[in-house]
């Protein structure tokens, strides 16, 4: 287990995972109390779908990002560029019934429903780091299960090198995909051991309840020594491939996003330091926390890239 300590982000200002828990177990022994009186709903998602799942191994010991912060505060340029629109715009995308094809180099190809996937695929909750290339960082209660089983059941064949995934291409719904911008649909990849690794998550929600709309729903990627682009939301494919592909934000801005991006506050983004974040939620008065290498996952990872140039390798 991933055991960390509290850096410069304020108390007063993110959830403290004990007050974090005990909420939980107020309002569980409320929904419980309340079964059968007919009270309005608590509007809590820590009361949601998700609420009685176990912890998972790498669950980090770190005060938790106000929810609030996370739902509203998100990247999907599907639909929007903007941060806060996507809490909205998201709303309309369908996500249930859900299904996944799973293609290239595997002996079992086919086109899986979410629901089946998830009966094979036990969920856990698993409280992670969370770091946008942006530089600003947040820590989340995830709900998923390790993308590595997963994939295995599907039998990736020898050649199998890299795993592709696609996001849902809907420019009815989704109207960011009218236009430009990135080359719709959004493809992310990772290296076959990348997603094998343990900590690589598939999520399907967040806080004891179901991923919103705008986090990604119904099925999205989490990897968190790597910024958050690589975590591709509203996956409908996964690709088993031998050579590396083209990934949507590699292939917008090449010298921006490398393939890899794993955090690293050695190696700057052309347009800013990486060396800082700003943790969401935090006022603009908050020192910024230093940024570690790996999002802190290094002693996990780090052997993943052993003998690679990372400068040259970002
Ligand atoms: N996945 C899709 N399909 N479309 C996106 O625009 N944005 C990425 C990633 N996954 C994105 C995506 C980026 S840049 C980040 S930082 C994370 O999602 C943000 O996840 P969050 O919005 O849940 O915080």
């Amino acid at each position: 287990m991933l055991i960390k300590t509290k850096s410069n982000i304020l108390s007063s200002e993110i959830t403290d995972r004990a007050v974090f828990e005990s909420r939980r177990e107020f309002i569980k022994a409320a929904t419980i109390f309340s079964a059968g009186i007919m009270l309005p709903s608590l509007g809590h998602a820590e009361a949601g779908k998700y609420a009685d799942v176990p912890v998972g191994p790498y669950s980090a010991k770190l005060p938790v990002t106000d929810r609030e912060d996370v739902a509203n505060y998100t990247n999907y340029y599907e639909f929007s560029s903007n941060k806060k629109d996507s809490t909205v715009l998201a709303k309309g995308l369908k996500t249930k019934p859900w299904s996944v094809e799973v293609a290239g180099e595997v002996e079992k190809p086919g086109v899986y429903n979410l629901e089946d996937i998830l009966k094979d695929n036990p969920v856990q909750e698993r409280i992670y780091r969370f770091r946008c290339v942006e530089a600003w960082s947040m820590v989340v209660p995830w709900i998923g299960f390790p993308l590595g089983d997963m994939l295995k059941r599907f039998k990736p064949t020898s050649k199998a090198k890299f795993v592709e995934f696609t996001t849902i291409y809907n420019p009815k719904v989704m109207i960011g995909q009218r236009s430009g911008g990135l080359d719709w649909p959004y493809v992310e990849s990772l290296r076959i051991d990348e997603a094998m690794h343990p900590l690589t998550m598939m999520v399907t929600g967040m806080y004891g309840d179901e991923l919103p709309n705008q986090n990604g729903a119904p099925l999205r990627l989490i990897v968190p020594w790597k910024y958050g682009f690589k975590s591709i939301k509203a996956i409908v494919k996964i690709r088993f491939i031998e050579n590396m592909p083209e990934t949507a934000w590699h292939k917008s801005a090449p010298n921006e996003y490398g393939f890899y991006a794993n955090v690293n506050p050695e190696v700057s983004h052309p347009r800013w330091s990486q060396r800082r974040e700003r943790v969401l939620g935090s006022s603009l008065f908050t020192p910024k926390r230093d940024t570690e290498k790996f999002n802190g996952y290094g002693a996990e990872v780090a052997a993943l890239y052993s003998g690679m140039d990372l400068k040259k390798y970002f």
